[in-house]
């Protein structure tokens, strides 16, 4: 699988770019940055069986027009406001587009579990502390409000900026008389890298659409019984 990388000089990007050279079955056909020039995006495009981006919304609606006028798909993990979201899917008529505000497979699996606490503990109180290093340009995470969304409108949300934290999130049910915890920590950025990953090799082929990590696991599940 022949990858281009939208963010490369990022955080998450460069540890896409390890996981691609230490890779025997992808290669990186090429990579954009803040300096790149467009010629650099459409020739990366071209080469591309499937872009990868995480980077910044103006450069994800960017890529997407690029990706649509070459029909190559795009698996996103930039942090997108509603409204960006609406955009980056208006652009994309012809392709498969994913958009994850978080590849870590936990963070899925306790979202689900979540919208079963919310149903089963109506009375408790619901908050989610999220922790992320200091140079994070967003607060709330799209994580927290994301699992803020799998519970209700009464969620609150806390967000920590702190040192070099790859990022907490502690979703507490809080009742008069107990208390539930559960918490995921990122302990390293290789997962949203691996994760973007997978979910790259999986929608080549795929119908265009916008895709949600819960389709690939739900893929996934149905494959390996
Ligand atoms: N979905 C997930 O699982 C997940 C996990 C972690 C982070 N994220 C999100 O992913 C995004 C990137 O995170 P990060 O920590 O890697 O950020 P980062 O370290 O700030 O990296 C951002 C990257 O985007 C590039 N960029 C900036 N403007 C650009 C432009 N106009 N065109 C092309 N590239 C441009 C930067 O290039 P320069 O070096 O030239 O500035 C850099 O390579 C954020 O939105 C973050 O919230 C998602």
């Amino acid at each position: 699988m022949k990858v281009g990388v939208v963010g490369v000089t990022g955080r998450v990007g460069t540890v896409l770019v390890e996981l691609l050279s230490e890779s025997g079955e992808h290669s990186m056909v090429g990579g954009i940055s803040g300096n790149s020039r467009p010629q650099e995006l459409e020739r990366m495009v071209q080469n591309s069986d499937v872009l990868i981006d995480f980077s910044v919304p103006a450069a994800t609606l960017r890529v997407a027009e690029v990706a649509d006028r070459h029909r190559k798909p795009l698996v996103t993990g930039t942090s997108l406001s509603e409204d960006d979201l609406g955009r980056l899917t208006s652009s994309c008529r012809s392709i498969p587009l994913l958009h994850s505000c978080n590849f870590s497979i936990p963070i899925h699996l306790m979202a689900s579990f979540l919208r079963k606490c919310a149903k089963i503990l109506p009375d408790f109180d619901f908050s989610v502390v999220e922790k992320h290093h200091s140079r994070k340009k967003d607060a709330p995470s799209s994580t927290a409000l994301f699992l803020a969304d799998q519970v209700g409108p009464k969620s609150q949300i806390v967000s920590v900026r702190s040192g070099g934290l790859c990022g907490d999130h502690i979703c507490d049910f809080i009742g008069e008389d107990e208390m539930l915890t559960i918490s995921h920590r990122a302990l390293n950025r290789r997962l949203f890298a691996s994760g973007a990953l997978r979910c790259a090799r999986w929608i080549i082929g795929k119908s265009p659409k916008l895709y949600s990590l819960e389709d690939f696991l739900e893929d996934e599940v149905n494959c390996h019984g």
